[in-house]
């Protein structure tokens, strides 16, 4: 492999995005994701899966400029008008973000699944990686997780309409305004969270670092119901394996139950940025997350110096 000097942000590093220098002062955001649908209406669905793959770009505090769909669709089973829907609502959603659809990629296939590759700009010296933290920092989470486990409880007929609604209007948020403010915050680090769960993505904010981490649990947002659902087992697939993955970064101090730990590492799709802020810049940032309409931000701990590498769960 050759190596690019300006290759800001690649493989080796694997962050929420790669970042590639074009000059001095731009640099080019590149991501893709798509997903299979987590809610019955396409319309949703559509918001979600773009929000979702949006979510990078706003993870890195970069600004989305351009996406392209990515089109995975039974044509032989189902009505084309459900995929006239999806694409309604990433459109509606790259609407809002500002970016411009200019083009994409569609194939016949058995399981339905939409997202997008998006690319956004960004000053090379501004870039927010995952492994920016500082001794001090707060933590802050912008949105409440559980969102794989109400969609378990959905697609089981458990889940009420009320919890059906909270995780849609969640889901279809855009994480561009909590972006926007982590900057003017002066944030360090930050990373978005989705498929490895709240504590697997956490984990790699201080993974081969000299930085520790505490969380407590009794500060994490958490959607209504899900401690049920979690009661219930109605454990998405994917927990199993996030937990398996970080068990090695986690220390408990207190009694975590089996099912909380299940919350904590509960995949997520198109969850909030968890950010590291300066500890005296915490306050102010929630305050102003809280009144741009972000009302579920919570700070839900800090960086430590130790231990190293691992993070302390309290309750
Ligand atoms: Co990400
Ligand atoms: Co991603
Ligand atoms: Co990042």
């Amino acid at each position: 492999m050759v190596d690019d000097p300006n290759l800001l942000v690649g493989l080796e590093r694997a962050d929420d995005a790669g970042v590639y220098k074009l000059s001095d002062e731009l640099a080019i955001i590149q991501t893709i994701d798509f997903i299979t649908p987590i809610v019955d209406d396409p319309y949703t669905f559509g918001q979600i899966a773009a929000a979702n793959a949006l979510s990078d770009v706003y993870a890195m505090g970069g600004r989305p400029l351009t996406a392209m769909n990515v089109v995975c669709f039974p044509i032989k089973s189902q009505d084309l008008s459900v995929l006239t829907e999806i694409l309604r609502g990433g459109w509606d959603k790259l609407w809002e973000a500002g970016a411009t659809l200019v083009g994409g990629h569609s194939i016949d296939d058995d399981e339905l699944k939409y997202g997008l590759s998006v690319t956004g700009v960004i000053h090379p010296l501004k870039i927010i990686t995952k492994d920016g933290a500082e001794v001090g920092d707060k933590l802050l989470l912008t949105k409440p997780v559980g969102t794989g486990l109400v969609s378990t409880a959905l697609k089981g007929g458990v889940a009420g309409e009320e919890s059906l609604e909270q995780v849609s209007s969640s889901m279809t948020a855009l994480n561009k305004v909590a972006s926007e403010l982590m900057l003017e915050a002066g944030a360090h680090a930050c990373t978005d969270i989705t498929g490895f769960g709240l504590l697997g993505h956490a984990s790699g904010m201080v993974e081969d670092s000299r930085l520790g981490m505490e969380i407590r649990v009794s500060s994490i947002p958490i959607f209504p119901e899900v401690k049920e659902f979690a009661n219930m087992g109605l454990v998405p697939g994917g927990t199993q394996r996030n937990r398996e993955y970080r068990s090695d970064m986690i220390e408990m101090t207190s009694e975590i139950s089996d099912e909380m730990l299940n919350i904590l590492f509960d995949p997520q799709t198109s969850g909030g940025l968890l950010i590291a802020v300066p500890g005296k810049e915490a306050e102010a940032l929630l305050q102003n997350l809280h009144r741009h309409g972000i009302n579920e931000a919570a700070i839900i701990g800090e960086i430590l110096a130790e231990p190293q590498g691992r993070i302390i769960v309290r309750e």
